[in-house]
């Protein structure tokens, strides 16, 4: 009989997409489906760990046993996983962040005046809510282990080797496969400092099981 390999461990999660607004009726968002997340956190559920999914705006029931804060905008997904990450043991950032917000919100909806001129949007860019955790001391130390995910169409292990080492993260997981948004499918590309080895094609979820007993191996162990 073996142990739940994440016993006692916390574990958070980010999943979906963000949606940045342009004025009370109006946003920006992406077709992130938030399937990756979700099957992350029921799979470190089953693990026996203490789970918080902080997920932008999707239409999937939350795993059992799984608690969920629900976010809109990026800033309010970095504000929540700030408060949770420094007494977490794992944080697995799947959500599709939206790189950019309008620069400004309108308090009241943004109405057509007639005059056939339309309006002008300026950006700034969100935070980057997966560095801003992997720069924490928790993180630094070893104590919060960081991972992270990334979606490319091409040259995937380049791309995802230089992506762990600029977000200074021990685990990038790389999406295999040109679109993976809304698919129950999927194949994961595992990078850590030792190389890399591929999780083939199979469903979210056995892939999120494949993933979250990669990541208990991972973990240092625990004094008794
Ligand atoms: O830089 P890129 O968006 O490709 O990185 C993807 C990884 O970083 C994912 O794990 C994603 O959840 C995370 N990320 C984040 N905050 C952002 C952008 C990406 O946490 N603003």
């Amino acid at each position: 009989f073996a142990p739940k390999p994440l016993a006692g461990r916390k574990v958070l999660i980010t999943a979906g997409p963000t949606f940045e607004a342009i004025d009370p009726v109006r946003g920006i968002t992406n077709l992130s489906s938030g399937k990756m997340g979700f099957a992350v956190a029921r799979a470190a559920r089953e693990a026996g760990a203490e789970v918080t999914l902080v997920a932008g705006p999707v239409h999937l029931s939350t795993p059992r046993g799984v608690q969920r804060v629900n976010v809109q905008s990026a800033q309010q997904m970095l504000a929540a996983v700030m408060a949770l990450a420094p007494a977490s043991s794992v944080f697995v950032a799947t959500a599709a962040v939206a790189d950019w917000r309008p620069a400004t919100q309108a308090g009241e909806k943004i109405k057509k005046d007639g005059s056939g001129q339309t309006p002008v949007l300026t950006f700034v860019e969100n935070p980057d809510i997966l560095a801003t955790v992997a720069q924490l001391p928790e993180a630094q130390s070893g104590a919060l282990y960081c991972v992270g995910f990334a979606a490319e169409s091409h040259d995937l292990l380049a791309h995802a080797t230089a992506k762990r080492l600029r977000k200074k993260i021990p685990l990038l997981v790389g999406n295999i496969g040109p679109a993976t948004f809304g698919q129950d499918d999927n194949a994961l590309l595992l990078v850590d400092e030792n190389g890399h080895r591929e999780l083939p094609l199979a469903s979210k979820r056995s892939l999120a099981q494949g993933l979250v007993a990669e990541i208990a191996a991972r973990l240092p162990a625990r004094r008794a």
